[in-house]
């Protein structure tokens, strides 16, 4: 069984594609069977990976119209990970879904759990369909907070939208669903960005992870080569930082569904 692990969070913006792809990235170098799947009709982790989203079809539009089984839809990377591509025809996906929709990803993910040790998740910003169908179908929910001012009301935010709403809704499914805080853009010598990392362990604790990802410039870099950080800048402190990601993954995100 894969473990599934989604980046989510409503508020737009702090790192959940750059950490999905990164993540990714670094399970690879470590020997993991990776699937990246892109929720987001802005497709940002599609074309992370250098694959221009509108010259694909099928994509993952076509697998929740159950048009195409999702194992004809993947494809491989040039960064060991294998990825369901997005398009902007997942808007119309957003438009349609219903009540009760929210657990689509989850079957969809099913038939592919025996070919992957880790399915990563990169969710859409905002409160809706395709961020929640993101969430039902995580085992472990990482939550990327930029380590700024109104980081905590973005986690918060999320949280109780989780733990109020869909784990009432899907109580039997998530039972043993994680959540943990990721904090990415760390600012290192200021006063501000240790002063909101610490504030927020006063609110949640160990489930605050304890690396840190730096901000640095090389990551919007490595978005526009297309390349992950890993590949591109492989000793950069912002590779390290996602390889020390990867490593406690490895250590602690077991499948316990
Ligand atoms: N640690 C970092 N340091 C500096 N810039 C970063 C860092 N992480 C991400 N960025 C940049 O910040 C921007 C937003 O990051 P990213 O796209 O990963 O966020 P997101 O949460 O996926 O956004 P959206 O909500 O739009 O999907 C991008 O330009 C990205 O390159
Ligand atoms: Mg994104």
């Amino acid at each position: 069984m894969a473990t599934v692990i989604s980046f989510s969070i409503f508020k737009g913006g702090t790192g959940k594609t750059t950490s999905a792809v990164n993540t990714a990235a670094a399970l690879v170098e470590k020997g993991k069977r990776v699937l990246l799947v892109d929720l987001d009709q802005q497709a940002s982790s599609t074309r992370y990976v250098g694959i221009e989203p509108d010259s694909v079809n099928p994509t993952l539009y076509h697998v929740f119209l159950k048009q195409t089984p999702a194992s004809v839809v993947r494809q491989h990377t040039a960064f060991g990970f294998d990825i369901l591509p997005s398009s902007s025809l997942m808007a119309a996906i957003e438009e349609s879904l219903d009540p009760g929709d929210e657990i689509l990803l989850r079957d969809i993910l099913k038939p592919l759990h025996d070919e992957y040790d880790y399915i990563l998740v990169d969710t859409p910003p905002g409160k809706a369909g395709l961020a929640f169908n993101g969430i039902v179908a995580a085992d472990w929910l990482f939550i990327p907070a930029s380590a700024e001012r109104m980081a905590i009301d973005g986690v918060s935010d999320l949280i109780s939208h989780v733990q109020g709403i869909i784990w009432h809704k899907y109580r039997s499914e998530l039972l043993k669903q994680q959540i943990r805080i990721l904090f990415t853009m760390y600012k290192a010598g200021t006063n501000h960005s240790p002063g909101i990392v610490q504030a927020t362990r006063r609110i949640y604790g160990g489930n605050v992870l304890d690396m840190l990802i730096p901000e640095t410039i090389e990551f919007p870099r490595s978005f526009d080569l297309k390349q992950p950080i890993l590949s591109l800048s492989p000793h950069h402190p912002g590779a390290e930082a996602y390889r020390q990601v990867a490593a406690w993954i490895i250590d602690h995100a077991k499948t316990t569904t």
